[in-house]
C-alpha cells in the first residue's frame, strides 16, 4: 500500500541515527564517546523534581487546558516579561510537548501549500523538516562565518519571494554557537516589519551564555511592529536539564495562538499535567540551579575549545553560547585514515566513530556540509578522552 509521499521525503534526523548507531556500539561492549545529542548530563535540579512528585501525590494527574494550566502559562507570562522585558497576556502562550512541538505547532498554524520560510544556515535540522511536513518550501540563506552566522539585509533581499511567510532564527545557536548581536537581530526585524512576515524566535539556549561581552536579546522586544510578527518558543529541557519532561512554549500573536490551540486540542492536547507543574517549579524558583550549570558548561566550553584550537587542520569560532563547538573539517580533505580518503564532513565523522570510538554530528543536514557539530553537553572526564582521541586521529591522517 502506498504511503504518503510528504511523509516518504522527510528523511529521519541524523542527529538522532547516529546516538543510535553509537547506543547500539556501546551496547556490543565498545567503549563508545558520543558527543552527538544535545542533551546536558545533569539531572533535573531536586526542588523541581518535588514540585512534580507533589503534583502525583495531589492528584494533578488529569487532562488539563490544552493549551496549558493557567498557573503554567502565567509563570511563563512572568517570566518573558523579567528576562526579555515582554508584555503577554497568558491566552497567548501556549504549553507544548517540548520547544519541538511548539515550533511544529507555529509551522502548522501558519503555513498554506507552496509558502516559502527563510531558515538561515547552518541551522537546527529540524527545521526543514518541520517546513516541508506543513506544505511549506524552506529557503536557505548560506551565511557567513565573518557575519557571524547571521543573514545581511542583502542575504534577506536576494531570497525573499511574494510567497515568503517567515523567517527563522535562532540564538544562541545550535549548531553554531554563535549569539546574535543586536544590530544582526535588527536588520532581520527592519526587514520582516517592510515584508511583513512572521520571525519564529527559537531562544531554547537563552540561559546559556558564555562570552561575558554578549548577551542574549529577544528579537520580539523591538517594538509593536515586531512584536506583532514574532512568535517566540522556549522552553525548560537544555536550561534546567528537562529534556524528559518535554515541556516548550511559543508566546504569539492572539490570533496565532488561538489556531495553535486549536491545532493542539485535537492531535495531542495537554502536555503532560506533572510536567507542566515541574515547570511551573522551575520558571518561579530559584534560578541558581540554572547559573550552577551553565558555569559548568562554560568551563568545558573553554577547555574543549582551546583543544580544538591545538588540532591541525581543524577550525572553529569560540562558542559563546548552547553547548556546541562547529568544526570546520575542509582542510582535512584529500588525507587519509587507514587508506581511506576524507572527502566531506559526514567521511570525516564515520571514520573517526570506526576508528576512534568517537561519535559527532557531521553537519550537510544543518546545511553546512563542511563541518561537523560536537555536543559538550557531557563530563568533563569524557571530553578530555574524547579530545584526546580526535587529536590523535587527526595526527595519525596521511
Ligand atoms: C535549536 C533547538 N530548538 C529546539 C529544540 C527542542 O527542544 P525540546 O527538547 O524542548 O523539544 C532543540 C533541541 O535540540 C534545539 O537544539
Amino acid at each position: 500500500m502506498e504511503l504518503s509521499k510528504k511523509a516518504l521525503g522527510i528523511k529521519p534526523s541524523s542527529t538522532i541515527s547516529i546516538t543510535a548507531k553509537a547506543t547500539q556500539l556501546k551496547a556490543e561492549g565498545k567503549d563508545v564517546l558520543s558527543f552527538s545529542v544535545g542533551e546536558p548530563d545533569f539531572d533535573t535540579p531536586e526542588h523541581i523534581i518535588a514540585a512534580g512528585i507533589e503534583a502525583m501525590k495531589n492528584g494533578e494527574t488529569r487532562y488539563t487546558a490544552s493549551s496549558g494550566t493557567p498557573e503554567l502559562r502565567k509563570a511563563v507570562c512572568k517570566k518573558l516579561l523579567e528576562d526579555n522585558g515582554l508584555v503577554y497576556e497568558p491566552s497567548q502562550i501556549i504549553i507544548s510537548n517540548g520547544a519541538k512541538h511548539s515550533l511544529a505547532n507555529i509551522l502548522l498554524a501558519i503555513i498554506n501549500d507552496g509558502d516559502e520560510v527563510i531558515i538561515p544556515a547552518p541551522y537546527w535540522l529540524s527545521y526543514s523538516a518541520m517546513v516541508e511536513i506543513a506544505g511549506g518550501k524552506p529557503v536557505l540563506i548560506y551565511t557567513k562565518k565573518e557575519n557571524n552566522f547571521m543573514p545581511t539585509r542583502d542575504e534577506l533581499e536576494s531570497v525573499y519571494s511574494p510567497k515568503t511567510k517567515a523567517i527563522i532564527l535562532t540564538s544562541p545557536s545550535n549548531p553554531t554557537g554563535m549569539i546574535a548581536e543586536e544590530k544582526d537581530l535588527k536588520t532581520v526585524a527592519d526587514f520582516a516589519v517592510e515584508k511583513d512576515i512572521f520571525v519564529i524566535s527559537d531562544e531554547i539556549y537563552e540561559k546559556l551564555i558564555y562570552n561575558p561581552n554578549k548577551k542574549h536579546i529577544s528579537i520580539a522586544s523591538f517594538g509593536k511592529d515586531i512584536y506583532d510578527r514574532s512568535i517566540v518558543v522556549n522552553g525548560v529541557s537544555k536550561s534546567y536539564a528537562m529534556t524528559g519532561w518535554r515541556v516548550g512554549y511559543a508566546a504569539c500573536p492572539q490570533a496565532v495562538a488561538k489556531v495553535i490551540d486549536s491545532i493542539q486540542s485535537h492531535m495531542t492536547s495537554n502536555p503532560n499535567s506533572i510536567a507542566q507543574k515541574a515547570t511551573v517549579a522551575a520558571l518561579l524558583g530559584s534560578q541558581d540551579c540554572v547559573e550552577q550549570m551553565r558555569k559548568e558548561f562554560a568551563l568545558r566550553c573553554d577547555y574543549i575549545f582551546e583543544r580544538e584550537e591545538s588540532i591541525p587542520y581543524i577550525s572553529a569560532l569560540k562558542p559563546e553560547g548552547a553547548f556546541y563547538l562547529f568544526i570546520d573539517v575542509k582542510e582535512t580533505y584529500g588525507k587519509k585514515y587507514n587508506g581511506e580518503e576524507i572527502k566531506s564532513a559526514s567521511d570525516f565523522a564515520r571514520l573517526l566513530l570506526d576508528h576512534k570510538l568517537v561519535a559527532i554530528v557531521p553537519c550537510e543536514d544543518f546545511g553546512m556540509p563542511d563541518y561537523i557539530r560536537l555536543s559538550y553537553a557531557c563530563s568533563m572526564e569524557q571530553i578530555k578522552k574524547g579530545m584526546d582521541r580526535l587529536e590523535a586521529f587527526v595526527n595519525e591522517l596521511q
